[in-house]
């Protein structure tokens, strides 16, 4: 069982991909705690549907990037968290909180990485004119969507006609996604080889 902290700013339906894991028996583990930067995220009313413990960490009660994130990582150590999520959680990860979570801190991102990162994938690949495009789950590290890749999945979105059409294509991908990933978190280990990412699930024991 591994214990799951997820970071949201939004509506939260990647957060709600990991409920709905767990709940289903694919994830073996619980959320512990979401954390949110903004008071009106959607988010918070999924935890509280579910009974998720739930903080929200303003930035503007802190006077640096690096006293917020202190007081996130003082939260995911109180409650033990194995792994973090960020999901849909829209700020760039302080080395504070980095170096303590090595490996450990996930980011879902709406387009193929290295393609497209940053706020705005999913416009920028429509406008780019690209025939696909996709999701990309990746650990996070101190750059802005440029951590070791951990899975992606491909969609065509040369169907669509507007920014809007592409993200909705491919948001259900995003949540597969996620879903699978974390997953694999509880049932086993990514292993971090420079760049690249290979999975070992758990050996099944002889008895
Ligand atoms: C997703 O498209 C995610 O990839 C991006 O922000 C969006 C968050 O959506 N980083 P949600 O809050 O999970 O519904």
């Amino acid at each position: 069982m591994i214990r799951i902290g997820v970071l949201a700013s939004g509506r939260g339906s990647n957060f709600q991909s990991i409920i709905d894991g767990i709940k289903e028996g694919d994830i073996e583990g619980e959320i512990a705690i979401l954390v949110t930067d903004k008071a009106d995220a959607g988010a918070i009313e999924r935890a509280e549907k579910n009974g998720i413990p739930n903080k929200v960490v303003l930035r503007k009660n802190f006077e640096s990037r690096e006293h917020m994130d202190r007081e996130i990582r003082r939260i995911l150590g109180e409650k033990q968290v194995d792994l973090v999520v960020l999901a849909g959680y829209m700020r760039i990860i302080s080395p504070e909180l980095l170096e303590h979570y090595t490996n450990k801190i996930i980011n879902i991102h709406p387009a193929l990485l290295p393609s497209f990162p940053g706020t705005s994938g999913t416009k920028d690949a429509f406008e780019y004119g690209v025939k696909v495009s996709g999701c990309t789950v990746h650990f996070v590290d101190g750059g802005m969507d440029t951590g070791p890749v951990i899975e992606q999945t491909c969609i065509r979105i040369d169907d669509c006609k507007t920014p809007e059409e592409v993200a909705a294509k491919i948001l259900p991908f995003e949540h597969a996604t996620m879903r699978k990933v974390v997953a694999n978190f509880s049932k086993g280990e990514y292993i971090v080889e420079g760049r690249r990412v290979r999975y070992e699930g758990k050996k099944a024991s002889a008895d």
